[in-house]
């Protein structure tokens, strides 16, 4: 009870900075068909108790082309998002939903940041906005009602299609996802939703008595930003990437990310930034401010730094190297391939400018971007503060030193588009003496003149031994294959796969209790891959996996239906494109691996390996998913498996052996 007194009292005092804020509200709402008037605040923020979010769409206009249609019309619109911490709680961490559902397009947000990337993004599934700077609400009892600290308006601007007229659509909901809270389906009216959010009375936190902050999050690749020391204009940082994935992968990565407060690295270890530009720190706020510092010695001044790892020669290096985990020239491996390849570690000396030069003034980046060569493409979410890490002491006694503070970045892999992946694959079976070729356009034409070739085509079946021939070297024998096998040929040919690594599953065999296959490792590319790995999601027929002959498998807990393959030790090295052994008659060989896998049937059910259960789900090289192909060689009907159903399975993983030499 006395708590909703003094609440109640708070409000009354809270309402004159209410009207603070109202300078940019109206701003908004001039432009609205339906405006409430002016210097009201929404009835809905005083009668909330708990988090208030509104938003108010402004006015929109048509964008270029022009057109008829009216769900392909382009329209810019502005609308402001507003949220009020009206309880008795802070809000750490705030993450409002906005369900946006026009196609939007997000140009431009100020006072938050998107979960869903760096603008401009494709918000048609609604997007998150967290806070940036103040990623959290206090509440007006701890403050006195400062505005500045219970509240943030985005202003937000983009780009979305459809709807008549000059109003521009409301999102379809809004909502604070935060655990533990609760939003009501929010009400409309004019130009305005809004929402009254409350604490989830039955939510009970796990840990919550012990974290501050939000607790860490599971993903693919776990990036950790600590501030190790801090001082009045500069402050160390450490940056730990972590792969938490089986799959995951990077190989010569880089990082970049954009600082948003002028900071700029001073010194590093352990990485380098890829450009450092003297002359762009000379003009920066930076340069002015520190009219002493010898400039040509800073790492970067870039607002978005490339960062690299440093190579191997570096790791003894008294200034740049002598990290654990440091220069591996870019590699980062799963755990089950090699642990310590699996985290990098790399130190920077960020140096600050008013109004930051204060010792507890920190922001770390924020839109986080990591890349490599046929590696999964990730997508990371922004910084999130959570409680500092924890490193045991380094004098080694039994004590632990925690960072100054510590946030989190989580970056999760993303399945490639159709036609846009960096690898692919092709079917063949014992069956059927047509292999399945790789999807045309696998790995992207963007390069090619679709004039001279069918960028949508169904790619050409081939003999088995032509997958071995580069594709520009292909065309005579497929057409050869398809007059004897009494098969169309389209004037306009299919386009090539364009994959510099492409897999060929085959079929080997299906007897009663077991089946095998082979798969072989093509790589079309100039330059060799080191400690390659590849993996293959077989479904339920994956559970039967018994044993791989020339590659070192494994299979993938928790399903087990996944196998995990790299080369034996000291076979881990697929060699690139070499001549043919005469190099004016014959084409171009791919550099190739393989190995036959067999498999138990027992204890699965039916399987019916032809049928596609004796092909993958999704196949990864290197952690990129491969384009797989649409359909599977076919099996006729009236065809005699001859003798090989009642082979002992041994004898026929040694038949098989026998028989690769000459098939490929
Ligand atoms: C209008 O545009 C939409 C979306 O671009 C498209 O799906 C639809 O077919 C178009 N309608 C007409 C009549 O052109
Ligand atoms: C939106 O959701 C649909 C269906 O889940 C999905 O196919 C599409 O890729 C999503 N779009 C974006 C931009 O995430
Ligand atoms: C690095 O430091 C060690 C010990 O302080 C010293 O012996 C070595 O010469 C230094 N190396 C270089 C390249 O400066
Ligand atoms: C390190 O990576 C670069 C490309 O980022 C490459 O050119 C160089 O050969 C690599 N060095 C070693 C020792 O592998
Ligand atoms: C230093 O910065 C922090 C965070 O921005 C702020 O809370 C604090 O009041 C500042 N201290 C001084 C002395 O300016
Ligand atoms: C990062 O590395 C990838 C692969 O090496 C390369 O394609 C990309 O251009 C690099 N990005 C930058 C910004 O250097
Ligand atoms: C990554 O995936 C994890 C778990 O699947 C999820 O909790 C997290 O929100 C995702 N992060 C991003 C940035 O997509
Ligand atoms: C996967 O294999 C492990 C070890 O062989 C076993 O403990 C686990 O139960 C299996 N999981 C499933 C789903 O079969
Ligand atoms: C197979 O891989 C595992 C895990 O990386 C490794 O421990 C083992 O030594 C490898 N075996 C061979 C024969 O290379
Ligand atoms: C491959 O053949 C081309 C000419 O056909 C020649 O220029 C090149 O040097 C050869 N490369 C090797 C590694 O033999
Ligand atoms: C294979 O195709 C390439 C590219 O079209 C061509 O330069 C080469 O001469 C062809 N090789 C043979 C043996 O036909
Ligand atoms: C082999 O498979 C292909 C593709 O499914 C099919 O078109 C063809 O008829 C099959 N050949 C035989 C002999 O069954």
């Amino acid at each position: 009870m006395k708590i909703r007194y003094v609440h109640l009292n708070l409000l009354i005092l809270l309402l004159p900075l209410i009207n603070l804020l109202f300078p940019t509200l109206s701003l908004a709402q001039d432009y609205g068909d339906d405006a409430p008037k002016k210097d009201t605040p929404p009835p809905g923020l005083i009668h909330c108790n708990g988090v208030y979010m509104s938003y108010n769409s402004g006015d929109r206009e048509k964008l270029y082309p022009r057109t008829n249609n009216v769900t392909a019309q382009a329209w810019s619109f502005k609308a402001t998002a507003m949220i009020v911490n009206t309880g008795i709680e802070e809000v750490k961490g705030w993450q409002m939903f906005i369900g946006f559902h026009h196609r939007e397009i997000i140009v431009s947000a100020t006072g938050a940041v998107s979960t869903d990337g760096e603008f401009p993004y494709d918000a048609s599934n609604g997007t998150t906005f967290i806070g940036s700077p103040n990623t959290d609400l206090k509440t007006s009892i701890e403050t006195a009602g400062d505005y500045d600290k219970i509240s943030t308006n985005i202003e937000i601007t983009g780009t979305l299609f459809g709807g008549r007229g000059t109003a521009t659509p409301l999102p379809k909901t809004i909502k604070l996802t935060n655990d533990g809270w609760e939003c009501p389906a929010p009400t409309s009216k004019g130009g305005t939703m809004e929402v009254c959010c409350k604490r989830n009375p039955k939510f009970k936190a796990k840990d919550k008595a012990k974290t501050k902050f939000m607790p860490r999050k599971k993903g693919d690749l776990n990036i950790v930003y600590d501030v190790l020391q801090a001082y009045t204009s500069n402050y160390l940082a450490q940056v730990t990437i972590d792969n938490n994935s089986p799959l995951g992968r990077l190989d010569h990565w880089n990082l970049t990310w954009e600082w948003m407060r002028g900071e700029f690295i001073y010194t590093m270890r352990g990485a380098y930034a890829a450009e450092e530009k003297p002359s762009e720190c000379l003009h920066s706020k930076a340069g002015q401010f520190y009219t002493d510092l010898d400039f040509s010695q800073v790492a970067t001044c870039q607002k978005k730094p490339i960062l690299k790892d440093l190579p191997a020669e570096r790791k003894e290096d008294n200034i740049t190297g002598k990290l654990p985990f440091c220069c591996k020239n870019g590699t980062l491996l799963p755990t089950i391939m090699d642990p310590s390849k699996s985290r990098a570690i790399f130190q920077l000396q960020v140096y600050k400018v008013p109004p930051d030069q204060n010792r507890t003034a920190f922001f770390p980046p924020q839109n986080w971007k990591i890349d490599g060569i046929v590696n999964p493409q990730y997508k990371c979410g922004p910084p999130i503060r959570v409680d500092a890490t924890s490193f045991p002491d380094p004098s080694g006694l039994q004590a632990t030193t925690y960072a100054v503070a510590s946030w989190q970045v989580v970056c999760n892999i993303t399945k490639p588009k159709p036609k846009a992946a960096r690898c692919c694959v092709s079917y063949s079976a014992f069956y059927n003496d047509s292999a399945i070729p790789c999807n045309t356009c696998a790995c992207g034409c963007g390069d090619i003149d679709t004039d001279t070739c069918n960028a949508n085509a169904r790619p050409l079946l081939l003999p088995p031994d032509t997958l071995l021939v580069p594709f520009d070297n292909r065309t005579l024998k497929a057409r050869v294959w398809a007059k004897r096998k009494h098969m169309a040929v389209p004037k306009k040919l299919p386009c090539p796969d364009n994959c510099g690594i492409s897999l060929n599953w085959h079929v080997n065999s299906d007897y009663t209790d077991g089946w095998s296959a082979r798969v072989t490792l093509f790589n079309w590319g100039n330059n060799a891959v080191e400690d390659w790995f590849a993996a293959v999601d077989l479904g339920k027929a994956g559970l039967g996996y018994e044993n791989v002959y020339s590659f070192n498998g494994t299979r993938l807990p928790p399903k087990n239906q996944t196998i995990f393959f790299q080369g034996l030790r000291g076979m881990n090295y697929l060699i690139g494109l070499t001549n043919g052994s005469n190099p004016a008659k014959d084409p171009q060989v791919p550099g190739k691996m393989q190995s036959v896998i067999s498999f138990k049937k027992r204890n699965l059910g039916s399987l019916n390996i032809p049928g596609g259960d004796g092909f993958p789900k999704r196949v990864f090289f290197n952690g990129e998913e491969c384009e797989l192909p649409k359909y599977f060689p076919k099996k006729s009907y009236g065809e005699r498996l001859s003798g090989i159903r009642f082979f002992p399975s041994i004898l026929l993983v040694i038949t098989t052996f026998l028989a690769i030499t000459d098939r490929f």
